[in-house]
């Protein structure tokens, strides 16, 4: 398994997305957003998404060079097609959009469909919080075939329906959530096959609607569960209200984009904190809020409380210092595509 530094894992992800047509503007979002994904410990949105874009493009789905366009505005708010752009690129500049707007109105929020997946859904919030604002998204997941069980449920209806709250703070690790609304990521079901494991109750049940603890039961049929465990009815229904945010709200509509192209819905508002209370004020509380949440004194097997965001700073810097560990089936195919568009020698991956 390499271990590779992010700026050459970004430089490679990058060329390797402008081979496949993509300008160097979309090349940097994708790839600086992928990477990130890595950095925060995210893996399964990070470097692994791109052959997987490229194979997009290949097929149509994604259309580089797409402009968004303007669907209604007004002072507060803007509906955007993203024409099939790619969604690191165009929900950034639909954030931008939004974050400008709320610098005058004090809130403003957007919708934003047909763009393809927007990967680690916290860089959008992330953008309003460095303006001294308090950013939300949530996504839909895009209309590919559904993974999660509505809960009570045997058969996948919903995504896994992300959402991400940043807020401003004078913590040096920013105070931000960002979580799917499914138990867990489905990618730490494949980890489980690959490695043998078992996986704990509770994650997914089988094509009977069985709970089940053999991770194998999932590609056979089986489904994730939401968020919440015997309590799942909370995520389900935290998944459904993004769903109509997302989906119904955008006119996207519900249930699976029948062609296969993925399609991500998302919403997303701002709040300027000063419009609210002093900015300096509420940084200074919000850091003094982590600090007392911190100092709880742990529960049993613990190692001691984090905050929202924290987690993903640590990694961040262990991984900025040591490197990226991709594993050996993503580098065979960056390499694999770094031959076919004759950048092995530049990108020395041959
Ligand atoms: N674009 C999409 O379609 C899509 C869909 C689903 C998920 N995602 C992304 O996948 C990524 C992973 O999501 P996930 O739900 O699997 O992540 P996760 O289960 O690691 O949960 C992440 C959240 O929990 C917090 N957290 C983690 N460990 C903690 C601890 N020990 N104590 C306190 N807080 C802790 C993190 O700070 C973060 O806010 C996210 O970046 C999400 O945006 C994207």
């Amino acid at each position: 398994m390499p271990t590779v530094q992010a700026d050459r894992l970004t430089r490679i992800g990058a060329a390797l997305l402008k081979a496949a047509g993509a300008s160097d503007e979309e090349a940097n979002a994708v790839a600086v957003g992928c990477v990130n994904a890595n950095l925060a410990g995210h893996d399964s949105h990070g470097i692994i998404a791109i052959p997987t874009y490229i194979d997009r493009i290949k097929a149509g789905h994604i259309v580089p060079g797409a402009k968004l366009t303007i669907v209604q505005e007004s002072p507060t708010t803007t509906v955007i097609d993203g024409n099939w752009g790619f969604g690191f690129h165009i929900n950034a500049k639909a954030m931008a959009m939004t974050i400008e707007k709320a610098k005058t109105a004090n809130v403003a929020a957007c919708t934003v469909f047909r763009q393809s997946h927007v990967g680690r859904l916290a860089a959008y919030p992330l953008m309003a919080m460095r303006e001294g604002m308090i950013g939300i998204a949530t996504a839909d997941s895009g209309r590919s075939p559904k993974i999660v069980a509505p809960f009570g449920g045997r058969e996948a209806r919903l995504g896994t329906n992300p959402i991400s709250i940043a807020v401003p703070s004078d913590l040096k690790a920013p105070f931000y959530l960002d979580m799917a609304t499914s138990a867990v990521a489905a990618g730490k079901i494949a980890l489980a096959v690959s490695r043998g494991e078992d996986i704990p109750t509770g994650w997914i049940v089988d094509s009977e609607g069985r709970h089940t603890t053999d991770p194998t039961q999932y590609r056979k049929g089986g489904a994730l569960l939401p968020l919440g465990g015997s309590e799942g009815y909370k995520g389900s229904g935290l998944a459904a209200m993004i769903e109509v945010l997302c989906g119904l709200l955008t006119g996207l509509g519900f249930g699976v984009e029948p062609t296969g192209r993925h399609n991500d819905g998302c919403f997303m508002a701002v709040f300027k904190v000063a419009a609210f209370r002093p900015l300096q004020d509420f940084k200074k509380e919000v850091g003094e809020f982590a600090r007392y949440l911190k100092a709880t004194p742990p529960s049993e097997g613990s190692t001691g409380v984090f905050y929202p965001g924290e987690v993903e700073y640590i990694r961040e810097q262990q991984r900025k210092a040591a490197g990226i560990e991709i594993e050996d089936a993503t580098w065979d195919k960056l390499r694999a595509l770094a031959g076919d568009y004759k950048l092995a020698a530049e990108l020395d991956l041959a």
